[in-house]
């Protein structure tokens, strides 16, 4: 690297990380972790070579092909890249990394734990001990749905599909179905997945769906009016994707009538709000993004955008280049 070139970063990142940005490059970072306004990132494009956002940051084709943009390449802190318009960096050539692989453990993880929450109903739970009801124990109180010996089905059968596949199987001895048009059937049968030919299928066979796949546009709604139907009375659906691979009118409908029994989700259509209806409801579980969200995955996340910089600016390839 020759001249340090700049890199604005949109929001904090574990200390380790920043001080790693500092000593490469000259870093700008957040101190006060305040998202940047549409301004302050036109500002960004306009003044250093390299930005580093998160899912928060709108990346869109404005700012892309801007006539006095200087930055050269965007250094997305995330596996997901829907942030960003991908095709309109295509266009006017700078280039897009993610940070894949490294959260992949901890985000299968955070679906086993929604899976087991809202079976288990320990939401509900934990709101009665700490809003101090709890009389003492009884027989009937409370009473979940098993998720040992049940069938699992994925949407998405990609890193984190079959990191839930394998904790599925091993852990709980659930049958595991999935339907994903780009896995080979070895990586199937090595975890002893079933595929099968369409969604509806996955779904209709399913004590629980999860969703695992990316939220490029042809994901959009994937989980419509129709498709939460499919799903098993009594099933319960997991999301740790991306919010608007849910129609979440249409889940909250599902979720009132009984047509599902409930659902585990990480993440909404428009985040950081979330449907009163939806807070509402006893049978959901709502957590605030927090698939990725350990010290060590964050620090291995912010370690690999700075990896894809650092290469870029070297002159070589990043690894992680998706534009
Ligand atoms: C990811 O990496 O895609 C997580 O959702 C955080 O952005």
């Amino acid at each position: 690297m020759s001249a340090r070139p700049t890199v604005v970063v949109t929001r904090r990142l574990p200390a380790d990380v920043e001080e790693r940005l500092r000593a490469l490059f000259d870093a700008r970072l957040n101190a006060q972790d305040a998202p940047l306004d549409a301004t302050a990132l036109a500002a960004a494009m306009r003044d250093a070579d390299a930005l580093l956002p998160t899912v928060t940051d709108r990346i869109d084709a404005a700012l892309l092909g801007a006539s006095d943009r200087r930055v050269r390449i965007v250094s997305n802190f995330g596996v997901g890249f829907n942030n960003i318009d991908v095709a309109a960096a295509k266009a006017n050539g700078v280039v897009v990394t993610n940070t894949p692989d490294v959260l992949t453990d901890d985000t299968a993880d955070l679906a086993v734990t929604l899976m087991l929450m809202v079976a288990r109903r320990t939401g509900e739970g934990e709101r009665h001990v700490r809003a101090g009801q709890w009389t003492g124990w009884r027989p009937t109180q409370l009473l979940g749905t098993r998720v040992t010996g049940k069938t699992l089905g994925l949407i998405g059968f990609g890193r984190i599909g079959r990191a839930v596949a394998k904790r599925a199987r091993n852990g709980f001895g659930m049958r595991v179905l999935f339907h994903d048009p780009y896995t080979s059937d070895a990586d199937a049968q090595a975890l002893g997945a079933e595929r099968r030919a369409s969604i509806e299928e996955v779904l209709h066979e399913s004590d629980y769906g999860s969703l695992h796949c990316p939220a490029p546009a042809e994901t959009h709604h994937l989980m419509n009016t129709a498709r939460v139907a499919a799903m098993r009375r009594g099933a319960f659906l997991i999301n740790t994707s991306r919010g608007d691979v849910v129609d979440e009118a249409a889940l909250m409908r599902a979720l009132l009538d009984g047509t599902i029994a409930g659902a585990g989700l990480d993440v909404f259509e428009r985040e950081p709000a979330v449907p009163r209806e939806l807070a509402a409801m006893e049978n959901v579980v709502l957590l605030p993004h927090l698939g990725s969200a350990t010290e060590e995955t964050r620090v291995a996340m912010g370690n690999r955008a700075i990896d894809n910089l650092a290469a870029f600016f070297d002159g070589g390839a990043p690894r992680d280049r998706v534009a």
